[in-house]
């Protein structure tokens, strides 16, 4: 079913109900076709996005380029060395000088509120390519590596191992309590989300009939599960927590005993990248058979290409 999305922002996954999230994601199928076929559109002919990096980034900024650039549209990368951004400059003026140059602007940094202002203040569609909270289209890309695998999403079970408050434990809750999928974070306590987050994921999980469990010891809550997702111990920006979060997360590597307690031997392990192999993952298990994380990169092209169709056209 097609939807209405033009002119819309993607702050994070909670804006979009279920059905727009189905419909991105059925974009995504077909560009990712159409890209298999070497069937060339050029659907961004005329328009340009504005790519602001606070923080470094491979896959998103590389995804959104390639993605615009190839549909004919002109992408433009500021790293915030370059801009005024928040230095010279107040985000809300960036945002309004922006808005009248670009028909888009994607933003990777630290802090959800300048993405936030950044969209109230542009007039454009505003993307987050991550911040300290949210990473939706990651999660989107994560969504569509599942469902290629399995074939649906409803119902499908994911446990994050690692760190249960991060941008990604916390989009993974947000994503699969919209899809109706289980949900599990695995995580030492001290790394929980606030009751808040557990609470407010809780009740959106039940409304699509999905459901959220925390489980603090090592490999608890795993029988079962469809896919196992981990990601780095210490994000971008947290790299002073860096031992401390060593100690609290080694016993929740995984690993191929961990990924045994899953109790099958389909169940997919995914994980954002980059990776510190030998941390959260061994080299076994990332570089295994079980392995799609190398189709989940691919994916953030097609999803972000997807996302840029639905609010721009
Ligand atoms: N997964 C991801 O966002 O990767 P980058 O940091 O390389 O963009
Ligand atoms: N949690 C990681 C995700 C990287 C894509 C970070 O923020 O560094």
């Amino acid at each position: 079913m097609a939807f209405n999305l033009k002119g819309r922002s993607l702050l994070t996954l909670k804006d979009y109900i279920p059905q727009e999230i189905t419909y991105i994601l059925d974009i995504a199928k077909q560009v990712k076709a159409e890209r298999k076929a070497g069937v060339v559109h050029q659907r961004f002919l005329g328009k340009t996005i504005a790519l602001i990096f606070e923080k470094r980034s491979t896959r998103t900024r590389c995804a959104f380029e390639t993605a615009f650039g190839e549909e004919g549209g002109h992408p433009v990368f500021l790293s915030t060395d370059d801009i005024q951004l928040g230095a010279k400059e107040s985000i809300e003026d960036t945002a309004r000088v922006l808005g009248r140059m670009f028909d888009a602007i994607e933003f990777r940094g630290f802090k959800q509120e300048t993405v936030e202002i950044l969209a109230k203040y542009a007039g454009v569609p505003v993307y987050n390519g991550l911040t300290d909270e949210y990473h939706p289209t990651q999660v989107l890309a994560d969504l569509m590596t599942i469902e290629e695998e399995f074939g649906n999403l409803k119902g499908r079970k994911l446990v994050f191992v690692g760190d249960g408050r991060n941008n990604m434990a916390n989009t993974l809750a947000v994503g699969c309590a919209k899809m109706g999928m289980h949900y599990v974070i695995n995580s030492p306590k001290e790394l929980w989300p606030s009751q808040e987050f557990i609470d407010e994921i809780r009740q959106m999980a039940a409304e699509n009939g999905g459901t959220f469990e925390l489980t603090s010891v090592p490999g608890e809550g795993l029988e079962g599960a469809d896919a196992i997702y981990t990601d780095v111990w210490a994000s971008m920006g947290e790299e002073a927590k860096a031992t401390e979060r060593e100690a609290l997360l080694r016993p929740f590597q995984v690993n191929e005993e961990m990924m045994k307690k899953t109790g099958r031997e389909d169940t997919i392990f995914l994980h954002c990248l980059p990776a510190v192999k030998g941390q959260e993952v061994t080299f076994d298990v990332i570089e295994g058979k079980q392995s799609r994380v190398w189709d989940q990169a691919e994916n953030r092209k097609h999803t972000i290409k997807a996302v840029m169709i639905a609010t721009l056209l």
